[in-house]
């Protein structure tokens, strides 16, 4: 006899929790010394306006993927799990290896996850958080067990390096987690993600799409870089992340003194000063590798957590904020119990 649709079982909600992180910094290091030389700056500068002392460039020949994968595997091995076990990999980029496929297809070749579903996340900068939530619901619903989620750019590739009002910023690599559902753990409590395409000439790289396509003349016009109104980026910055760190934590009633580690993303140090004042906690509550770093993008939360993790900065049933933005615009903001 035909079933109706409420015979049919559903699949019971779980919630989703990192049990394995991993992350992977090419080894060229440019100093601020260096960017002296290519454009008109100094170290001083960049140290007091950015807290920027160095930056890591992947190799010519090292793509996304190759960072994502190098990731991927230490999150693997972190998480003790086998390769075959993920269902569903995410990478968060925007310096995608090729337009198509997606960098998570080039990843799972890379890696060997035979079993699982890929695709990209583009949120910029929020790409990783977008890509954790987006695996929450995944886990939580039962669709997906064991999911890969990756933040990683090659931001070198598309910074335009005549520019030192964005050149000095960003630097290369790649950061990831493995989810899945711990019945003796919250996992992710709570995640806000927003975004304002009001905002999106803010920060952005107009060339390469179908509006600008690729062609020598719109090369030449530095239309295939990336771009940025700093001040109102930093403005937007501060107002959204923000603005998304209190929705979390009124959501979940709160203050924050009972979160024991903030996870920013890590674009300027004043940008993380500014909230630290705004939210009165003090900055070494918050995880900081910005000045190692630079801006990795959809790579500098993922990054940092595995940096805060392996370095013991949390335990088993600690609180973490981890609060970002980016190009588009887009922000979010994220509680988990470790
Ligand atoms: O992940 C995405 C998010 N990205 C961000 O969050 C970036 C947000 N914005 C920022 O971090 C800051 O706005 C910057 C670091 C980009 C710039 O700092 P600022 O204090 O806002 O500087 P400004 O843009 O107001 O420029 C001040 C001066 C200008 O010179 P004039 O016009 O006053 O003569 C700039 O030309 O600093 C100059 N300047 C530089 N000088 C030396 C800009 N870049 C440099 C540089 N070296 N690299």
């Amino acid at each position: 006899m035909k079933k109706t649709l409420l015979e049919i079982p559903s699949k019971p909600r779980r919630s989703a929790s990192i049990i394995g992180t991993g992350s992977y910094l090419p080894e060229r290091i440019l100093t601020n010394a260096d960017l002296e030389v290519l454009v008109e700056t100094s170290h001083e500068w960049i140290v007091e306006r950015t807290g920027i002392l160095e930056r890591r460039i992947a190799g010519e020949k090292e793509f996304t993927s190759h960072m994502a994968a190098e990731a991927a595997k230490a999150a693997i091995e972190n998480a003790g799990i086998t390769v075959e076990e993920i269902d569903l990999i995410l990478v968060g980029t925007i310096t995608p290896d090729t337009v198509f496929p997606s960098t998570a297809c080039h990843v799972q070749r890379l890696i060997g996850a035979k079993n699982a579903t890929c695709f990209d996340v583009n949120a910029a900068c929020s790409g990783f958080l977008f890509g954790v939530e987006i695996a929450n619901q995944f886990i939580s619903n039962s669709t997906y067990d064991t999911v890969l989620v990756i933040g990683a750019d090659k931001l070198s590739s598309i910074v335009n390096w005549k520019d030192r009002n964005t050149c000095v910023l960003f630097g290369d690599g790649a950061g990831a987690a493995i989810l899945r559902s711990r019945p003796d753990s919250r996992g992710i409590i709570t995640t806000h993600m927003g975004s304002d395409g009001n905002y999106a000439d803010i920060l952005h790289m107009p060339g390469g799409g179908c509006a600008i396509p690729i062609t020598s003349e719109n090369i030449d016009s530095d239309l295939n870089t990336l771009q940025m109104n700093g001040r109102e980026t930093f403005k937007q910055a501060v107002t959204s992340m923000m603005r998304a760190a209190n929705i979390v934590l009124d959501r979940c009633g709160l203050t924050p003194q009972d979160i024991k580690c903030v996870i920013p993303h890590q674009a300027n140090i004043r940008i993380i000063e500014a909230m630290a004042d705004r939210l009165e906690v003090p900055m070494s509550q918050f995880h900081i590798n910005l000045d190692k770093c630079g801006n990795t993008s959809a790579a500098a939360v993922a990054i940092a957590l595995d940096e805060a993790a392996r370095s013991g900065r949390f335990e088993t049933g600690d609180l973490l904020l981890l609060v970002v933005f980016g190009g588009g615009l887009t922000y979010a903001s994220s509680i988990i119990e470790w």
